[in-house]
């Protein structure tokens, strides 16, 4: 069995106005998405800003309710747990946010920070408590003694690794991470990254990664799906994506990751020039005449394309 199954998802934000603050219509952000995650897996959702990912992500754990569709942990409809089973199930999942400057209280020291969730759910004493916030400080790789000190005093990647140790404290199954290192220096990005697969196999995590960079998306996932306006246009494993794109928005995305190398860059230029006139000449094969995806049809055993 998956572990987690999304099935049809949609959500919808209303969009208000006028005098009685009618809704008169809705943004689309997730608009029928289905995929899975199995145990252990990195699953990458990727794609541009406002394409859903973000929405995606807080549904799957809880903060926002699907429009339609069900999302099955283990089998189970979260949307029919008992408030019991809904708690067990907030344990198992937890986030990672994008950015590391305001997702941590400034005015709470960084014992309180990491207990927070287990002051939530568990029942430990000061002294317990203390010790398992210094042993996950210690696994993140700061000092011990970082637990009586304020978010302001650390480096963004540091206070990452703070949100990652809060993030561990109640053993989850899955993490989400939602552009976890978007908001950090690029120096310190691999490192974060690098971290997170060291944690990933000694925690038994399963991780969905969203970004909408695909340097780091392919650096991370096993497998990958591609969002596009509330939809999936391709899905795969990294190796299909990187390697055998199918979809012309895949391509275009792909074509536009920066290459290091100035050697290159002439090559990468004329890909790129390549790629947009297939998507000029070609935007009928992939877009409906509302610039909407079509449904994924299934290419081989793990690969498929939104194609007519
Ligand atoms: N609370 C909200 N109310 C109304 N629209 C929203 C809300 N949050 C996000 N949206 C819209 O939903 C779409 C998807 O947003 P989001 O999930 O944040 O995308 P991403 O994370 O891929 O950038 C965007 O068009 C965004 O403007
Ligand atoms: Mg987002």
């Amino acid at each position: 069995m998956e572990f987690l199954k999304i099935n049809h998802l949609k959500v919808y934000y209303p969009i208000r106005g006028g005098f009685f603050r009618r809704v008169n219509d809705y943004v689309r952000a997730v608009d029928d998405i289905s995929f899975e995650l199995r145990s252990g897996e990195t699953y990458g959702l990727v794609g541009e800003s406002g394409c859903g990912k973000t929405t995606t992500g807080r549904t799957v754990i809880g903060l926002i309710k699907a429009t339609a569709g069900e999302i099955l942990l283990e089998g189970k409809d979260i949307a029919k747990l008992s408030s019991r089973e809904f708690s067990r199930y907030r344990r198992d999942i937890q986030m990672i946010f994008q950015d590391p400057y305001s997702s941590l209280n400034p005015k709470k020291r960084v014992l309180d920070i990491i207990a927070e969730p287990l002051r939530n759910f568990e029942r430990l004493s000061p002294q317990e408590e203390k010790r398992k916030v210094q042993y996950f400080v210690e696994k993140v790789g700061l000092h011990a003694d970082s637990i009586y000190k304020y978010p302001h005093e650390f480096s963004g990647g540091q206070r990452q690794r703070i949100g990652i140790a809060r993030a561990l404290t109640l053993n989850p199954k899955l993490i989400i991470a939602d552009e976890p290192v978007s908001a950090l220096d690029v120096s310190v990005q691999a490192q974060v990254l690098n971290f997170m697969k060291e944690i990933q196999k000694e925690f038994q995590l399963t991780y969905l990664f969203i970004s909408h960079d695909l340097g780091i998306i392919r650096h991370m996932c096993d497998r990958i799906g591609i969002m596009y306006r509330g939809q999936f246009v391709e899905e795969g494993t990294s190796e299909e994506i990187f390697n055998n794109p199918q979809h012309i928005y895949t391509k275009r995305l792909i074509s536009a990751i920066p290459n290091a190398d100035p050697q290159k860059r002439k090559e990468q230029l004329a890909l790129r020039k390549q790629v947009e006139e297939e998507y000029t000449n070609s935007f009928h094969q992939y877009f409906n005449h509302d610039g909407k995806a079509y449904r994924l049809k299934r290419i081989s055993e793990t690969h498929s394309v939104a194609i007519l």
